[in-house]
């Protein structure tokens, strides 16, 4: 496994749309394998990605402590609720505020040898899905409050 360079915030790659992952292979499993290592060396509770350069629909979330779980191509197919907390983001060190995210999200995907799964994930964990989903579209958290527009303009990055 290898750590890869985080991008960060102001390089126009972020905002770009991921692609559908086609292909099962090896070199999709030594990208999520890679992704992981990077999340846990960066202290960060999900990676997208895109966010190691690579515009692809995957992300690894930590579910529980030491328990990851890879999502290949999701598609959220039903929320409910919303709920404030805070977020940060491993390509905007430094910087965290509060984000209003559905309180549940429950998910369709893909494993990393294709297979389908539906997900279910409250708070904590719904909040972290949605973010690296929001990823693969281009999103970032501080496009969805004041704050964050806020410290995009100081910062003058988009
Ligand atoms: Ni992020």
């Amino acid at each position: 496994m290898a750590i890869r360079n985080i991008v960060i915030l102001g390089n126009a790659t972020l905002r770009k749309k991921s692609k559908p992952v086609t292909s099962f292979d090896q070199s999709l499993g030594i990208l999520l394998d890679d992704m992981k290592a990077t999340m846990i060396e960066k202290k960060g509770v999900g990676i997208s990605a895109v966010q190691v350069g690579v515009l692809r629909r995957a992300i690894v979330v930590e579910t529980e402590p030491g328990k990851y779980l890879e999502i290949i191509n999701p598609e959220i197919v039903k929320t409910k609720g919303k709920v404030k907390d805070t977020e940060g983001c491993l390509s905007i060190p430094g910087f965290y505020c509060d984000v209003p995210r559905p309180r549940y999200v429950k998910i369709t995907a893909q494993d990393r040898h294709g297979k389908t799964f539906e997900f279910e994930a409250e708070d904590y964990i719904a909040r972290c899905v949605c973010h690296e989903i929001d990823h693969l579209n281009g999103v970032l958290f501080v496009d969805l409050t004041e704050e964050g527009r806020e410290y995009k303009k100081e910062h003058g990055v988009e």
